[in-house]
């Protein structure tokens, strides 16, 4: 059997959990589950016949990175697919954000994301094969007050995204954009700090971040289904795979109505757009 090789960033809880527990079951899988402490992996240890490698990996790090990819080549020889899944949240208003807090958020959700990509794609290219499974957040495409750097984190996960799926078209790599709503992970609770706001102006704004407290682990999002679709797609729909999968009802909805929202909007303000070209180009 052709086994091949996944890499998971932030097994420790949710997504990550999910999807590794999913993918220890699987014949056609070697797996390379990494966390920030890798004794919170022990719930791996029921599935393991050896096809199995913990390795620790704070995505800040840059030789936990270069120890993740080498241990993975040595071990099972190629990198098919890299799961970029860990990731945290900032919830406080622009304003009142701390912006050392938020720069951390940068590094781990864009800057993570962006080096372990970097320390893969040389072999996907040499295998003439690959999959990234980035994960963005329906924040990736739409905002809400309040996240405002958390939605540019994910933004930056798309657009970045989006150019590496093009450049490596030709090498036979695909890009997945995973975007969900919310689900039952630890996003919400333990992996976003919150600001409430003091300004009056703001204090409007106080009872979205509360009910988003308390709504943790009561999300409509279920992370299993998540890790069954995400394999699905990467293992069996490899040659039609989406570079955008929302996931959730709530993600899909919004998703549409977005898109179609600034679909209306750049055909009203077209006479504009197009007027402000040299009048050779018109
Ligand atoms: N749940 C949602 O509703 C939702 C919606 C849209 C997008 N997402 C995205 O889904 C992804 C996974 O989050 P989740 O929902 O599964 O939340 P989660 O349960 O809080 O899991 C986050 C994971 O990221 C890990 N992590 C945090 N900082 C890290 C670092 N510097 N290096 C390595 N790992 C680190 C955590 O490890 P520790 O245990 O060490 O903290 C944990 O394993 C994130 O990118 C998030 O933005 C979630």
């Amino acid at each position: 059997m052709n086994k091949k090789t996944w890499i998971v960033t932030g097994t420790s809880t949710g997504f990550g959990k999910s999807l590794a527990t999913y993918l220890a079951q699987q014949d056609d899988v070697n797996l390379v589950a990494t966390a920030r402490n890798t004794e919170k992996l022990s719930y791996l240890n029921q599935y393991d016949h050896g096809q199995i490698a913990k390795i620790t990996l704070d995505v800040t790090n840059q030789n936990d990175i270069t120890t993740v990819i080498n241990n993975a080549i040595a071990r099972f020889k190629t990198i098919d697919v890299l799961v970029n899944n860990a990731g945290i949240g900032y919830f406080g208003t622009f304003e009142e954000s701390n912006l050392a807090d938020a720069r951390y958020m940068f590094e781990v959700n864009v800057w993570g994301l962006v080096n372990m990509t970097r320390a893969a794609l040389p072999y996907m290219r040499k295998q003439h094969q690959g999959t990234i499974v980035n994960f963005s957040s329906i924040g990736g495409l739409y905002s809400f007050p309040t996240l405002a750097f958390y939605h540019g984190t994910k933004y930056a996960v798309e657009g970045i995204s989006e150019s590496i799926a093009k450049e490596t078209e030709k090498s036979n790599i695909k890009v997945l954009l995973i975007e969900p709503s919310g689900f039952r992970t630890d996003w919400a609770g333990r992996s976003s700090k919150k600001v409430l706001p003091e300004i009056d102006d703001y204090k409007q704004f106080a009872d979205f971040i509360e009910d988003n407290a308390n709504g943790a682990h009561h999300e409509a999002g279920d992370p299993q289904k998540a890790a069954e679709i995400i394999f699905d797609q990467v293992n069996n729909h490899f040659d039609k795979l989406p570079l955008r999968l929302p996931l959730g009802k709530f993600a899909s909805d919004t998703a549409i109505d977005k898109y179609q929202h600034n679909l209306d909007e750049f055909k009203k303000v077209r006479d504009i757009s197009i007027s402000a070209d040299q009048p050779e180009h018109k």
